[in-house]
């Protein structure tokens, strides 16, 4: 069951990376297929109200955040209590784990998975996920007070279905890819304790006991890997929240709930959409806290993919709405695309 979720994650993500690499191919004969994917795409700003057949607002972003926060959350706390229960982590076996790590030439920042653990690396990824999902959390969380009290969605904004479809299937994986490893575990160790309370009731439960210095330990104990993984993502994360401020500031005078202007101000100096760069930046954190696992790569290049594909679109649009647009923008990647 462990290898059948990884393999099924990570089937689906080159099947939904797939499409998008395919319309990207600049070649007459797909252009169809470019622009087939493209009206899926497209929201806000981007889709003319030509196209507005199968689609929703796009204020229902706020749905596929309510149910992350709440999958998110799930995941986290049923890791975290697994790993405090099932796979501690004293100081010695950590300063064990780093060495054994480092004799055998393993936990490089970019190895790929390994199948073959000993009891401590397991412990110790069991624990690299938590974090992994700790990060996860804090972005949704954001991300879901934003839509709330940023975002002035202007009403007539409206994205496909097809797009608000992949919203949810996004929020679903994405989480689940940081702990698809031990997942079946952690599910398993939870039945275990609902089904406990469930026949025993809840005064013949034993009290759960959470030593909270052991709780938290392990995660500052990591290894560098994770810290520099930690740093990029709150680096991307940072710039996320101040690009979307900016995005919501330019209505905040404007007469107008569906008025567009060029913005400007930090990232937006260098590309169209710097918070689909700082997307980009944070899960690129992400892949280096995970050590580089294969799941959280598909990940990562899916959103690159998909931030990738609607930039293009936007830096497009706004070549076409302002005459005035400075040249020295690029569409995403500064100085590259
Ligand atoms: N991980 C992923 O694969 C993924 C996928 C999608 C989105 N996201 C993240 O979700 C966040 C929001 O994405 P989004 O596509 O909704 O962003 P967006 O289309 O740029 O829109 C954000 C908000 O700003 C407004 N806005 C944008 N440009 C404006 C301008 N020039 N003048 C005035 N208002 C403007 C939009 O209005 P309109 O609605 O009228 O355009 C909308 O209300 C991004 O940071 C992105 O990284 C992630």
């Amino acid at each position: 069951m462990e290898l059948g979720l990884v393999t099924l994650l990570r089937a689906a993500w080159v099947a939904v990376i797939l499409p998008i690499v395919i319309a990207s191919i600049p070649s007459a004969k797909l252009s169809w297929f470019h622009q087939l994917l493209s009206g899926y795409a497209k929201r806000g700003k981007t889709m003319q109200p030509s196209s507005y057949k199968f689609t929703v607002p796009q204020r229902f972003f706020s749905h596929f955040y309510m149910m992350a926060v709440a999958w998110t959350t799930l995941l986290l706390l049923t890791t975290w209590l697994y790993a405090c229960k099932e796979a501690p982590m004293t100081s010695e076996s950590f300063h064990f784990s780093h060495l054994a790590s480092y004799l055998t030439g393993g936990s490089h920042v970019f190895s790929f998975h390994k199948s073959h653990l000993t009891p401590v690396e397991y412990r110790y990824r069991v624990w690299r996920s938590v974090l992994l999902l700790l990060l996860m959390e804090a972005q949704v969380l954001r991300r879901l007070f934003e839509t709330f009290y940023v975002f002035n969605y202007s009403p007539s904004a409206r994205m496909h279905i097809f797009g608000y479809l992949t919203g949810f299937f996004f929020y679903i994986a994405a989480p689940l890819s940081l702990c698809c490893t031990y997942a079946p575990e952690v599910f398993k160790f939870t039945l275990n304790l609902v089904s406990e309370f469930i026949v025993r009731g809840k005064n013949q439960m034993p009290a759960i006991e959470i030593d909270w210095l052991e709780a938290i330990n392990p995660l500052l104990k990591l290894g560098w890997g994770q810290w520099i993984g930690c740093a990029i993502f709150l680096w991307g994360w940072i710039h996320q929240r101040r690009c979307h401020a900016i995005l919501a500031s330019l209505r905040a005078h404007s007469e107008q709930v569906d008025d567009y202007v060029i913005p400007t101000g930090d990232w937006f100096e260098l590309v169209s959409s710097p918070h689909y760069l700082a997307e980009i930046v944070l899960y690129a954190g992400l892949v280096i806290a995970s050590g580089g696992d294969l799941t959280v790569w598909l990940l990562f290049l899916f959103v690159v993919a998909n931030l990738g594909f609607a930039a293009a679109e936007t830096h497009r649009w706004y070549l076409r709405k302002f005459e005035n647009y400075p040249t020295n923008r690029f569409a995403i990647i500064p100085f590259v695309y």
